[in-house]
Formats: structure tokens, C-alpha cells, sequence
């Protein structure tokens, strides 16, 4: 399969269809860039890298970065951790509060905001320096250093925070939050800063591809069995209530975010990264979102 010349049609065919949407502005710092930007990076199970575009570009990983937290927690937790988040689709935006009422104060999933919170406060009870240790496993498992956390991006949020804040209070009040809500919302404010390229995302999310196992950490980061749930995870609900409608489209699990970025898997092939930070209405990538349903029908394979 030549991956180079696949991405490179789904590049210029998205281009010329140029479908179009709104960079995020609830975090201001957001709207500081060019919303023009466009990159794919694939990567296969032996570690060749295929990219195109904007692909080396670093960019704002926002809620992706809640694929890597989930999976520190898992590993130490294990299935633990379902007493205190659901693994249900939510059907409703990543940010509602509404849910969290009716179900006594356990997420729907640890994608939507609240859950993610939730997954943040799990991993500062178990790790010392989580920031540290967040940007230090992202580091390991992409092979390089390339995690940086703009701060820019981090206060703008932090400065703009009502919703989680009062979403990290409601799930104190169930007694489903352990630690200071104000150093777990900054470490949450601090990995959903970081950023990175599609290439170095796309490596970051090669052991999901590999049943856990990472050619560029060299180590077996999750069991094959808490890979496959990961991954359940992504195609049921990476994508909050457009999951349906990704997995109609794509048919590969994936993880969103707000600064534009996709990352997906096609377990047993290849890890992707696609970035573009126009978004529609639901706070998906247009053109992101587009590339990997071009890819899919392209390759004429996906999960399904
Ligand atoms: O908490 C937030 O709202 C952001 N830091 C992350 C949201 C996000 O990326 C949703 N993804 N599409």
C-alpha cells in the first residue's frame, strides 16, 4: 500500500472541496492562528513516517491529550476506575453539565469533560509531578521530545474556565473528586495546552495500533486487552455526539480536539494524525474529519 501517494490524493481532493467551519473561540487564545493550516501524518507499525502539508507543525492537542491521561490512569486503576467514570456514549456536547445530575455525579465516559476531569483527578492522587510525568510519558511513547505546553493557550483557558470549574465542584459534591479542585483543573489546563505536531501525535498513538506495544517507547504500554478497550473508548466516544456519525463516516476509533486536531488508529496498520482547526458545530475538525473519510474509502478498509 503506498501510504505517501493515498495521503497526498486525500490532501489536495480535500483542498480543492474546501469545506469550511469555525476555529474554537470559548478559549481566546485559539483564534491566534491560521486557520488556513493543514497537515496529515500517518504512521505504520514499523515506524515510517508518510506526511503531507502542515504535518510538522505544532499545534494545541486540547482533549486528544485525554486519550494519553486515560491511559496512565487505566494502567494503574485497571477496571477500578469504572466505579467512578461510565463508558457510555453521553450523546450530548463535550462540555454539558446537565448528565452529570441524572447520574449522580459519574461521567458518562472519560471524553467529555467532566469524565476527563475526573481521569485528571485519578492521576494527581497516583503520580507525584503529573505534568511532568504527563509530558514525559507523551515524550517516551512519540520517541522524541516534543511536548511543550504553550501557556498562552493554558491561562487563556485557565482565565475562562466557569464550566469546568463548576463541573470539578458538582463532582466534589458526589464525593467523585478527591484532590484541591484548582491544581488538578491546572494540570488539566496544562495537558490540554500542550502542544504538538501530527507526526508526533500520529507516534503517540502508534501502541494503540500495536496492542499496546510501542515501537518508539520499545516497552509494552498497555496490555493488548486494555488497548482494545481504549479503543472502544475512541469509536464510541472520541468524538462526543458526532461518535455515531464518525464511526458511520470513518469507521476508525479516534480522538478530537478543539484546536482542530483528529488522531485515529487502524489497529494492526497504522496510527494517523490530522490537523486543520476549523471546526463544525459539534467541535470536530471539517477538514480533518474529511481527510480520514476520503482515507478509509480510499484504502477501502476500516474497522468494519
Ligand atoms: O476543556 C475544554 O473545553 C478543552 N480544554 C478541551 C475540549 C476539547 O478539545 C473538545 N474536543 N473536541
Amino acid at each position: 500500500m503506498d501510504y505517501q501517494k493515498v495521503i497526498e490524493e486525500v490532501y489536495n481532493e480535500v483542498l480543492d472541496e474546501n469545506p469550511r467551519g469555525k476555529v474554537a473561540t470559548y478559549i481566546p487564545e485559539l483564534e491566534n492562528v491560521n486557520p488556513d493550516q493543514f497537515g496529515i501524518a500517518l504512521v505504520d507499525l514499523e515506524g515510517n513516517v508518510y506526511g503531507v502539508g502542515d504535518y510538522q507543525v505544532p499545534f494545541s492537542i486540547q482533549s486528544i491529550s485525554k486519550v494519553h491521561t486515560l491511559t496512565m490512569v487505566f494502567h494503574v486503576f485497571k477496571s477500578k476506575l469504572w466505579s467512578r467514570v461510565n463508558v457510555e456514549p453521553s450523546g450530548n456536547p463535550f462540555n454539558s453539565i446537565a448528565q452529570l445530575e441524572f447520574e449522580k455525579g459519574i461521567p458518562r465516559n472519560p471524553f467529555i469533560n467532566a469524565g476527563a476531569l475526573v481521569i485528571t483527578d485519578a492521576l494527581c492522587s497516583k503520580f507525584k509531578e503529573p505534568v511532568k510525568q504527563i509530558s514525559d510519558f507523551i515524550n517516551e511513547i512519540s520517541g522524541q521530545n516534543c511536548v511543550k505546553i504553550d501557556h498562552q493557550v493554558k491561562n487563556s483557558e485557565k482565565n475562562h474556565s466557569e464550566r469546568n470549574t463548576a463541573m470539578a465542584y458538582f463532582l466534589k459534591a458526589y464525593k467523585n473528586f478527591d484532590n484541591d479542585i484548582a491544581e488538578v483543573l491546572d494540570v488539566y489546563f496544562s495537558h490540554c495546552a500542550m502542544e504538538m505536531s501530527c507526526v508526533d501525535l500520529a507516534k503517540s498513538f502508534s501502541f494503540l495500533a500495536n496492542d499496546g506495544y510501542s515501537i518508539f517507547a520499545n516497552r509494552e504500554i498497555v496490555s493488548e486487552s486494555h488497548a482494545r478497550r481504549i479503543n472502544a473508548l475512541m469509536l464510541t466516544c472520541g468524538f462526543y455526539d458526532e461518535s455515531g456519525e464518525f464511526a458511520f463516516r470513518v469507521g476508525l476509533p479516534g480522538k478530537s480536539g478543539v484546536g482542530g486536531g483528529v488522531a485515529a488508529v487502524m489497529p494492526h496498520k497504522f496510527s494517523i494524525a490530522v490537523w486543520s482547526p476549523e471546526l463544525n458545530e459539534k467541535g470536530n475538525s471539517v477538514k480533518s474529519v474529511k481527510a480520514l473519510e476520503l482515507l478509509t474509502d480510499k484504502l477501502s478498509f476500516s474497522l468494519f
